[in-house]
């Protein structure tokens, strides 16, 4: 297991970076790949509302600017006060590349620590198999 607390301090400190202008909420999150390669993100926020972009969807597109492609863990920290839990949009995003037995670490600001796999926060994901895929 990678040095959570070292994470924590590292995510606590992106936070400043995120921009939330709108919603007030930074979220910063990491994806770690199976050679412990981290890629850190954090929202994106925008006046045309929808446009904004979570953390974890930040974090991703770096992982696979540098050529990631499989995510083994995922840890998200806010400015909340409680644990956060990435959205349903970002839940898909990361089934796209998570490992069997991928885990989302949720890091609350007192320090406490909750864990989940992508299966338990999205049961029954939409997935293509690679027959079902097209390439032409
Ligand atoms: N947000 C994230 O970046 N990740 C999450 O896991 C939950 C929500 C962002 C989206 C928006 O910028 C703000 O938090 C409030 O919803």
């Amino acid at each position: 297991m990678t040095d959570i607390p070292a994470i924590a301090q590292t995510l606590r400190g992106l936070l400043a970076n995120a921009h939330a202008p709108y919603s007030g909420v930074h979220v910063a999150a990491a994806v770690e790949g199976p050679d412990g390669t981290l890629h850190y993100g954090v929202n994106v926020e925008n006046a045309a509302y929808p446009q904004g972009v979570c953390a974890e969807a930040s974090a991703i597109s770096g992982m696979v600017t540098a050529g990631g492609v499989t995510i083994t863990r995922v840890y998200v920290a806010s400015s909340l006060p409680g644990m956060v839990w990435p959205c349903g949009g970002c839940r898909q995003k990361i089934h796209e590349f998570a490992a069997e037995g991928c885990e989302i670490v949720s890091i609350g600001a007192g320090g406490d620590v909750g864990r989940r796999t992508i299966e338990q926060l999205l049961p029954l994901a939409f997935r293509l198999e690679p027959g079902e895929v097209r390439r032409d």
